[in-house]
């Protein structure tokens, strides 16, 4: 008995979720109940202002949609990555406690595959995003944009993929084509990205 009353209620339950049926019983209610319903929810909370919404809004796409003004030079970017970044990552990025990040060049095909910002990351605007998101580990989101500019930049140009001289902005850090943009193959099966 409770057995076909739960195939029922589980036969039911399908029905309703692929049928426009599924809001009848809030349909169902008077006009009075959903008003008061919606004005209980209105109550809560409060638009989010711009400048609130500002701090969050805060990625940066691959193709660099997102990305702030400002700019910084691989000199700059060694001397901020020496105070604020060495202590982690090591004086020439080669990983401590914190990640390697520089080198790896042509090791992913090798049965011990370092897979750094530069051997393996698909896009040099990712590095902004993360720099600006989450580092230094110690004390996230506390870099200018001009900051993190200036170190993706000297990120880069050891890791060899921009020269000496680079200065990166918005323009020239989404122009960047990483070693291994072509190392990631689309998940073909249905359903996912
Ligand atoms: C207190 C230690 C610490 C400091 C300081 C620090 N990091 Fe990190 N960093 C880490 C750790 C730990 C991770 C790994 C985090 C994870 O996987 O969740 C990391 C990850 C990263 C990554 C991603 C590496 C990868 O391949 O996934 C980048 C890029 C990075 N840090 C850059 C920086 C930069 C630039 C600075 C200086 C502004 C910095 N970090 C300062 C500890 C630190």
């Amino acid at each position: 008995m409770t057995r076909a009353l739960l195939t029922v209620v589980a036969a039911g339950g399908l029905l309703a979720g692929c049928s426009s049926s599924f809001n009848a019983p809030r349909d169902a209610q008077s006009g009075a109940a959903q008003a008061r319903w919606r004005s209980s929810v209105d109550a809560i909370g409060k638009p989010i202002s711009e400048a609130d919404l500002s701090a969050w809004n805060i990625d940066v796409a691959p193709d660099g949609h997102g990305l702030p003004n400002g700019s910084g030079d691989v000199a700059t970017g060694g001397r901020i990555f020496a105070a604020k970044c060495a202590a982690c990552h090591g004086a020439k990025g080669e990983g401590l406690i914190g990640d390697q990040l520089i080198g790896g060049a042509g090791t992913l095909a090798t049965p011990n595959p370092k897979r750094t910002v530069g051997s393996y990351w698909p896009y040099a605007t990712t590095l902004f995003d993360y720099i600006r998101r989450a580092m230094p580990y110690n004390a996230p989101q506390s870099l200018s944009a001009d900051e993190v500019y200036a170190l993706s930049a000297w990120i880069l140009n050891r890791n060899g993929i921009v020269p000496d001289d680079a200065r990166l902005d918005a323009q020239t850090l989404a122009a960047i084509r990483m070693p291994n943009r072509d190392g990631f193959v689309p998940d073909p099966r249905p359903g996912k990205l």
